[in-house]
């Protein structure tokens, strides 16, 4: 690939917290390709390879999007009283790079004592939501009441929720558009089963779950989609930056052609899936990879703050 981690290092200057990374924008046009997944793959590859060369010339890198770099932790079903008021402690007390969105998505349960303990430099963000107003709907939580707790996100389509408790693509793309309608802010998860990447239909399997979100809502204004690939999630098996950047990039251009190229730009891909403080860096060197979705590593406060700061690796010598 063309993008090594020798080309990538980071001066220390640029990693220095006071100085910070800035991303304006050092962009290149995403890749146009065609349907068949083979030629895709050497027109992404080529495109990379153009990229780089315009790197080297440049002298720096930034970001392929325009977004601000994103980073959630999703809590899943865990935790304890006693283990959340630790693991707030310990982000309250972390030393967080100042460009970097940092949202963390406690269990229903917890919300109003992470709300009230948390400091506001991280917002909050519900793991789920109901597809419509409140009411008779026993076990539910709903938008509303979300938002009466101070909940500025939620993260909607995990595999967790589509594979385990069934849920697809037409109720997902409901519950964001009822969430974007009320004005919370949506995490969008994408990604594939291993069987599906084995048979070659990756592409095929997060479009279509793209499709399903673009089909319902109104505006992709407050949509950050977490690129997830199933095989990666929990098992410790991440994807390999260049894997991650490969669909990144073909996200990106999937939002181009359907969508605009504005909101390519401006949309956050970021990638979820066994990232950890010590993969975090060569995956946020990848152009098109703005953020991370973390979830065994974000319960340890101390990591998660790794990974927020994994953003350095954004501004790179060439
Ligand atoms: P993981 O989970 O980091 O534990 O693999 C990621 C996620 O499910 O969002």
């Amino acid at each position: 690939m063309a993008v090594t981690s020798t080309s990538l290092s980071v001066p220390k200057s640029i990693s220095s917290p006071s100085v910070g990374p800035t991303f304006s924008g050092l962009r290149r046009s995403p890749p146009s390709f065609p349907s068949s997944t083979h030629s895709f793959f050497e027109n992404v590859h080529s495109n990379l390879r153009l990229s780089s060369a315009r790197k080297a010339c440049r002298g720096v890198i930034a970001m392929a999007g325009t977004g601000k770099f994103f980073v959630g932790g999703n809590w899943k079903c865990n935790g304890t009283k006693d283990s959340i008021s630790k693991l707030v402690s310990d982000l309250n007390s972390a030393k967080l790079e100042p460009d970097v969105d940092v949202v963390v998505a406690p269990p229903f349960v917890y919300i109003d004592q992470v709300k009230s303990s948390l400091i506001d430099r991280i917002e909050v963000s519900a793991q789920n939501s109901w597809v419509g107003k409140g009411g008779a709907f026993t076990g539910e939580i709903s938008v509303e009441q979300l938002k009466d707790l101070g909940v500025k996100w939620v993260i909607l389509g995990h595999s967790e929720r589509r594979h385990v408790i069934g849920e697809n693509d037409e109720f997902i793309g409901k519950k964001a558009a009822y969430a974007l309608s009320e004005g919370l802010g949506v995490i969008a998860c994408i990604g594939e089963l291993l069987q599906e990447r084995e048979a070659g239909k990756t592409f095929d399997v997060v479009f279509q779950q793209m499709k399903a979100f673009a089909d319902s809502v109104p505006s992709w204004d407050n949509i950050v989609i977490a690129y997830e690939p199933v095989w990666a999630i929990g098992t410790g098996k991440v994807a390999t930056p260049q894997q991650a950047q490969e669909v990144h990039v073909a996200v990106r251009d999937w939002l181009k052609k359907n969508v605009s190229a504005e909101v390519a730009s401006k949309t956050r891909i970021i990638y979820g899936g066994s990232v950890n403080g010590s993969n975090c860096a060569e995956l946020a060197k990848q152009e098109d990879i703005d953020g991370f979705l973390v979830g065994g590593a974000s319960l340890k406060g101390p990591e998660f703050a790794v990974i927020v700061n994994s953003v350095t690796s954004k501004k790179v010598a060439a």
